[in-house]
């Protein structure tokens, strides 16, 4: 008789929950950073740029203000809240995975980039002027408690603002996209060397919380004034609030 060793159940990573996603997502970005900004770029027609910029300017920041970007990833929102809070400002990146905080090194020289989780996010009460999250928190394991982790290290009367993907309402764009995203990401995912990654963006995209759902987590962690935009015929949404 031939004895098998018992094979541990794997899920794909888009249906990993709590710290198995954790890992899982750490992971996946530790071996895609090398070539996630020009990923980035090739995916969004470099309009991620400009899709930054509006995100960023729903916190009116002022020069001098503080500001987190958390889960930083490669960087991109630094230099631009730099120009914002300018060189008397502190700019701060937090994000878990060393290999994605390697590549945002010199995005904004004075920026400072620690490694942090954005359920338990490493800076005291009540000390930033504003945080941004960029594609970050779909891939947090718990929406809702990183939400009160950023209410609570903001001052109040500040902002928050996270811009992420989202499936488009109207039934004409989502079919289109639909048709169009799976081969692209296919051949964007052989471009990377990674397929799993970019079956992730499109999966994890399809589990995210709606529109609404986001609005409800946000204004239930304590913000208000909570608004949403979107962009990209939809694929794009940009969420915003103030703590009180
Ligand atoms: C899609 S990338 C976005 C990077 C960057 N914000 C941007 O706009 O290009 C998502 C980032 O979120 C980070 N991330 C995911 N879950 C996190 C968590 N729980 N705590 C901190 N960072 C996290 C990942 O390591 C990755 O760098």
């Amino acid at each position: 008789m031939k004895l098998m060793t018992p094979q541990t159940p794997t899920r794909p990573i888009w249906e990993a929950q709590g710290d198995e996603k954790r890992r899982e997502v750490r992971g996946m970005f530790s071996a895609i950073a090398p070539t996630y900004d020009r990923a980035n770029a090739v995916m969004s027609f470099n309009f991620h740029h400009r899709w930054r910029k509006f995100a960023a300017s729903k916190l009116d920041l002022q020069l001098g203000e503080s500001v987190l970007d958390l889960c930083t990833g490669t960087g991109d929102f630094l230099p631009i809240h730099r120009t914002t809070v300018g060189e008397a400002g502190v700019v701060i990146g937090i994000d878990f995975c060393a290999p994605m905080l390697e590549k945002a090194v010199g995005k904004d020289s004075a920026a400072t980039l620690t490694i942090g989780d954005a359920c338990s996010i490493p800076l005291q009460d009540q000390s930033v002027d504003g945080v941004s999250v960029g594609w970050g928190i779909r891939n947090v394991p718990d929406i809702d408690r990183a939400h009160r982790e950023i209410n609570r290290v903001l001052k109040p009367g500040k902002r928050f603002v996270s811009v992420d993907c989202a499936e488009p309402r109207a039934a004409l764009i989502r079919i289109a996209t639909n048709v169009f995203r799976t081969p692209a990401l296919g051949l964007l995912g052989k471009l990377v060397g990674s397929s799993d990654a970019y079956k992730y963006l499109s999966e994890s995209t399809a589990r995210f919380k709606s529109r609404e759902e986001l609005a409800a987590s946000m204004r239930s962690a304590g913000f208000v004034d909570v608004h949403y935009k979107d962009l990209m015929f939809g694929n794009i949404c940009v969420h915003w609030g103030t703590k009180p």
